[in-house]
């Protein structure tokens, strides 16, 4: 029988740290801690003005940053980010994959609109660990930290798209730990699962490809998307999820949920309901406040 300890953690101090979606909310409060700490920043985002302002206000604190543009849904993109951060600081040591966006139901959605969700909040995971994994296993240093959701541990209704692609980064987060746990690696891997959080997702149609945005048809929301939109107003602050964040890559931790007793419940919920019992009752105010 094989069983795996999870590695000794990493002091990000003068470390190099790579963050998607660094422009705001969940990737910019991570930023702002992991600069407290000492780290040094590359933060990519698909958004020009909020990411000047973002690598504005870093360096105003004395950080060493640097911005690249990127969409994460093109592989040439992350490569070219992987190219930049080399050029710029020799080495990369915490790559956070976190940019992603929100999307509509299964019902209803254009085909299209799978297709975006699942490029950028999957297959832009996928590109960040296919382009910065073998740089940091060639140094035997580093951690990787993926973001899902807690829509990644349990189905939501009226997030098909999104609960897909959040499941799937949590099954590849967790293959890779098991891969490196097995060669031996100081390489360490985490998947970020929150609950709601007070951020921008809910305004995710502003990164939407202009031809996707020609055939969604705009409506005024309905109850479940604005009781989502109510329980991410409701959600907890980005630096809360920022201190977990920052504390697993120090400890080498895999799971990083920042609303615990919900990931908790969700669990045991699907549990139950795999051996008999009944679905899960959902309710989203109660969730945003951790409830
Ligand atoms: N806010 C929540 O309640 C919540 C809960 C669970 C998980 N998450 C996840 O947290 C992550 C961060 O989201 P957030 O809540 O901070 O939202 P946000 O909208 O505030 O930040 C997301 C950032 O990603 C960038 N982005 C979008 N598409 C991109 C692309 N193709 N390439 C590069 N950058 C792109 C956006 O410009 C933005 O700066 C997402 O993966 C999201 O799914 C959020």
């Amino acid at each position: 029988m094989l069983s795996f300890d999870e590695e000794a953690g990493m002091d990000v101090s003068g470390r190099t740290a790579v963050i998607t979606g660094g422009a705001s909310g969940i990737g910019l409060a991570t930023a702002t801690r992991l600069a407290s700490a000492g780290a040094k920043l590359v933060l990519a985002d698909i958004e020009q003005g909020p990411l000047d302002q973002a690598v504005k206000q870093l360096q105003g604190t004395g950080a060493e940053v640097l911005g690249v543009l990127c969409d994460v849904a093109k592989l040439g993109d992350v490569e070219r980010l992987r190219d930049a951060t080399v050029s710029e600081f020799g080495a990369a040591h915490v790559v956070f994959n976190n940019a992603g966006v929100g999307g509509g139901p299964t019902i209803g959605s254009p085909i299209e609109m799978w297709r975006w969700v699942s490029s950028v909040n999957l297959d832009g995971v996928v590109y960040g660990v296919h382009v910065f994994l073998p740089l940091l296993m060639e140094q035997d240093e580093g951690h990787i930290v993926n973001t899902a959701s807690l829509a990644g541990l349990g189905g939501v209704p009226g997030m098909g798209p999104y609960c897909a692609t959040k499941f799937a980064v949590v099954g590849l987060s967790e293959s890779l730990f098991y891969d490196l746990a097995l060669r031996g690696s100081k390489v360490g891997v985490s998947v970020l699962c929150p609950g709601f959080v007070r951020t921008r997702i809910g305004e995710s149609g502003r990164n939407m490809p202009n031809d996707l945005k020609g055939i969604v048809p705009s409506r005024e929301p309905g109850p479940l998307e604005g009781a989502a939109a109510a329980a991410v107003a409701a959600g907890i602050d980005p630096s809360v999820v920022a201190e977990h964040v920052a504390g697993a890559i120090e400890r080498s931790e895999f799971w990083i949920l920042p609303h615990h007793h919900v990931a908790v419940r969700t669990t045991e919920q699907r549990l139950a309901w795999m051996q008999g019992g009944t679905p899960a009752t959902i309710n989203l105010a109660k969730a945003a406040r951790g409830g």
